[in-house]
């Protein structure tokens, strides 16, 4: 019996493995059997392109996941997370209310714009106040986010929903091939994972463990629902993917191992797309896949376990042989197909026309980050260490845990850097703010073949080797931040900010 059979099998609320929960997919013969709560919906969408105008409101509501128990959750113009903001090249007046009781900002994650633009740490919306950024889109078309990012709130403001999706377009993928038709054959998909306590109700609780190894649930969300299905059309489908969760990594795959085709990351499109069995994604990090559905299967999408997780989290050597006697993996979603649903593409584009990085050139000096947790690790001292807003100390990069007070770096304009990030313990996923980077080496190899597009936050197991093009400006005020984005660590001050100039 594979572990689809085994899936086939269960009925009702099946906890797998590791707890998660889903209901088989095997009880729907096909999408007119799906009841209406259980398909997938999309984030509603946001069109810019017309007005030029984006309106969003941090607000807070009351969502129900589990269909019992009500959690006051946030988001920007709904309850929880927000609508993905579709986006052309050109000015983009933007204006973000706060009606929460507390700062919020909005981060631009993926977009190029200058750091007072950027929405980090230093650009707080007040509560009850709003902010007016006047942006300039100019980057090819990708699919970004954006989320809040207060220091030391992240982690619990983003768990509570503030974060959407932005799709950067161009209006040419037909031209390109591409499923385009939102919803339809283009499915945006979140990835979280959460908790729920006895009563249904959502819940972040952190102790010292999930500090250390990044807060992880045990129930699966995608945009926000639980335990849904994507209704698909018998054909080639685009699963735009976005890795919305506080420190999960995840590697997906099919159950039936269908391949998967990377056609953008980070940065947007690859030149041309690049198959997969399986897609490793850390937290921040999106990625495009063409999926054929045209076969009329009901695969699974899955998930092997968080390798910073579980039994040998801590003992990086020991992680894969732990994988291999512990079967962690789980599912993500499952699908079904829709005979409704229009097939408009049914063949694999060859070419995406996207430009792949090639920063080499003169050689630039390189910068060493090292991302650290301290010297004591979970036994030592450094997990009662006062800094750390009291979780814990230890979190750092160079020895130097984030002050918002203090300017790590000073860069040069329209330079190209060398960044060599490692790490000691755990996987960290690595990202920059207000730039993109190629992947140079990943522990001396050639990069993941997921890797080798344009890049805005990586994963560093080991050494990481980056290129990193530096456009946009940002004053020593409204400086760019690079971190961690397991967003505990992150909080905790494995961040550092720099000034372009
Ligand atoms: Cu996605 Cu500094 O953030
Ligand atoms: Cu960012
Ligand atoms: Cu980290």
């Amino acid at each position: 019996m594979n572990r689809r059979h085994f899936l086939l099998a269960s009925t009702g609320l099946a906890a797998l493995g590791t707890g998660f929960l889903v209901r088989p997919p095997g009880e729907f013969l096909s999408a007119r059997d799906l009841p209406g709560r259980r398909r997938l919906q999309m984030p509603a969408r946001l069109d810019t392109r017309a007005s030029g105008r984006l309106e969003l409101t941090a607000m807070e509501g009351r969502s129900n996941f589990l269909g019992h128990g009500e959690t006051l959750t946030t988001g920007f113009n709904q309850s929880y997370l927000g609508p993905t903001i579709i986006m052309r090249e050109g000015p983009l007046g933007a204006n973000v209310r706060n009606t929460l009781n507390r700062a919020v900002t909005a981060h631009w994650h993926g977009l190029l714009v200058p750091g007072e633009h950027d929405g980090g740490p230093h650009l707080p919306i007040p509560q009850g106040e709003f902010w007016k950024p006047d942006l300039e889109i100019a980057q090819p078309p990708s699919t970004a986010w954006y989320h809040t990012h207060i220091h030391g709130a992240t982690a619990q403001q983003v768990y509570s929903g503030l974060a959407g999706v932005i799709q950067l377009t161009d209006g040419r993928d037909d031209q390109r091939g591409l499923p385009s038709d939102y919803g339809v054959d283009d499915l945006t998909l979140v990835l979280q994972d959460r908790r729920f306590d006895g009563s249904g109700r959502m819940v972040y609780d952190v102790d010292m463990m999930d500090v250390m190894h990044g807060f992880t649930g045990d129930t699966m969300m995608v945009n926000g629902q639980v335990d849904t299905v994507a209704a698909v059309p018998k054909g080639i489908v685009r699963l735009r993917l976005v890795n919305g969760s506080n420190a999960r990594i995840y590697r997906l795959y099919f159950d039936d191992g269908r391949p998967m085709h990377l056609v953008a990351t980070d940065g947007g499109y690859l030149d041309t797309p690049v198959v997969l069995e399986r897609l490793r994604l850390a937290p921040g990090e999106r990625a495009e896949l063409l999926v054929d559905f045209s076969d009329g299967a009901m695969p699974v999408l899955m998930s092997d376990g968080d390798p910073n997780q579980g039994p040998g989290g801590m003992m990086g050597r020991i992680r894969g042989l732990v994988d291999t006697i512990i079967d962690r993996s789980f599912p993500v979603l499952p699908f079904v197909q829709d005979d409704s649903l229009p097939v408009r593409i049914t063949r694999l584009p060859e070419a995406l026309g996207g430009p792949m990085p090639n920063l080499a050139g003169p050689r630039t000096a390189a910068r060493r980050f090292s991302l650290d947790m301290g010297a004591g690790g979970m036994m030592g001292r450094g997990m009662m260490g006062r800094r750390g807003r009291g979780m814990m100390g230890g979190f750092a990069i160079n020895g130097r845990p984030f002050d918002m007070q203090r300017i790590d770096l000073e860069i040069a304009r329209g330079s190209v850097e060398r960044w060599i990030v490692s790490t000691s313990m755990l996987a960290h996923p690595f990202h920059i703010h207000g730039a993109l980077f190629q992947v140079v080496s990943d522990n001396g190899r050639a990069p993941r073949p997921e890797n080798t597009g344009w890049k805005d936050t990586v994963l560093v197991d080991g050494t990481t080797e980056l290129l990193v093009r530096f456009d946009m400006p940002a004053s020593r005020e409204t400086p760019f931040m690079y971190h961690c984005h397991i967003l505990e660590h992150e909080d905790a001050g494995m961040m550092g900010q720099f000034a372009v100039s």
